[in-house]
């Protein structure tokens, strides 16, 4: 029987127990730098076999939200390191998500006011926070050129390796949720005519590339990925060729030894996004770690992780309210909840306040 609360091993890591905090945007930040709360909140939820930090922007133009981190100055890079720091001495592990919204932004957030980047001119029906004037409806995007490509993964690069000399064990790569790399998988957001669009390999290399870029920065073992199939977040629209999709990701993410595949479940089809039929094929097809994240509890995960299903489990909103949700869970005790009012935004209310058992 497989424990939910005993060590495994994750890349060259091994982690304290199964189960993983999920990555979660608090937008407590306005200068995008981590602070001493920042350290805080994370020191206090170490007991996670391993967390994944809320979304970081790579670069000034991956912005679409306000208040949120980032990772492209060594003043921010300096923040993490506090926090990397803090979760270390507390016995934890700690991945930094890297994260580019693509067109699921606003000018007011990008360089220069100029129009957020994305795969196709195609406008997502999406609000983005865009800090004191409240919310924002998503600008049309502009297409990336072919040429621009490079620099773009480059900017994921180099946030992989400021993350790496900011003392993270690795980092995640933000595919899910509608956001950049999501944009371009989905053959109705992608209308581009060149290499990155059109065929299922062709939707899947920037993600592929950029993939093969932190490996080669920061080694394979250090980077993961969370993709979020079915999941149809910020306006994407369905798409015929999910299936063949991961059929194709899975056997081109086998060999490359990443440290894990994440996938999101954000149950927003009313139920579950990812069935068991599929997380059984991608497992099949796919030669590494699992995660699955999205309405866990300990009955679901210890059922997920012994039917071999899931390597680890991610609990996002539960750790919110619950800094030491490992032994709450473990012990069986009774789990505070979540007060979705102080999510985003605000200071140390609802963020590192929520107390221990
Ligand atoms: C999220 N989620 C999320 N996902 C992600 O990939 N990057 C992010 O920055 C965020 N931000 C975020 C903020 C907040 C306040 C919430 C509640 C969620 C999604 C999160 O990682 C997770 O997938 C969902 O919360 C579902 O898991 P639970 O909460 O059902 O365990």
């Amino acid at each position: 029987m497989n424990s939910l609360f005993a060590p495994h091993t994750l890349g060259s890591l091994t982690l304290g127990n199964r189960i993983v905090m999920a990555p979660m945007t608090r937008s407590r930040r306005p200068d995008h730098i981590p602070d001493a709360d920042t350290a805080d909140y994370y020191r206090q939820r170490a007991g996670a076999g391993l967390i994944i930090t809320e979304g970081v922007f790579v670069s000034p133009e991956a912005q679409g939200y306000s208040h949120v981190p980032g990772l492209w100055t060594d003043e921010q890079a300096a923040g993490w390191a506090g926090v990397t720091e803090a979760v270390h001495g507390a016995g934890g592990r700690v991945f930094a998500q890297l994260w580019h919204v693509g067109r699921v932004s606003h000018s007011s957030l990008q360089p220069g006011g100029a129009a957020p980047v994305g795969p196709s001119a195609l406008r997502a029906q999406a609000q983005v926070w865009i800090g004191d004037a409240g919310f924002a409806d998503a600008d049309t995007p502009r297409p990336l050129r072919t040429d621009e490509i490079p620099r773009l993964i480059a900017d994921f690069a180099d946030a992989a390796a400021r993350a790496a000399r900011s003392g993270f064990d690795g980092v995640e790569l933000h595919g899910a949720h509608g956001f950049l790399f999501e944009q371009f998988l989905n053959a109705h957001v992608n209308d581009r005519t060149d290499r990155y669009g059109g065929s299922v390999e062709n939707r899947a290399r920037f993600l592929l590339e950029t993939l093969d870029a932190l490996a080669d920065r920061i080694g394979s073992h250090r980077v993961g990925v969370r993709l979020s199939p079915f999941t149809l977040a910020n306006d994407l629209p369905v798409d015929d060729s999910t299936e063949d999709l991961y059929a194709y990701l899975a056997q081109q993410l086998t060999g490359r030894a990443l440290a894990y595949v994440h996938l999101s479940d954000l149950h927003l089809s009313g139920g579950s996004d990812i069935s068991e039929d599929f997380l059984k094929t991608f497992r099949h097809n796919y030669d590494g770690t699992v995660l699955l994240a999205g309405g866990l509890d300990r009955a679901r995960a210890e059922y997920l992780l012994n039917a071999g299903l899931v390597d680890f489990a991610v609990f996002g909103r539960p750790f919110i309210a619950n800094p030491d949700l490992v032994e709450r869970l473990r012990d069986d005790l009774p789990l505070a909840t979540p007060d979705p009012a102080t999510f985003y935004g605000g200071g140390t209310e609802g963020y590192t306040d929520y107390p221990r058992r």
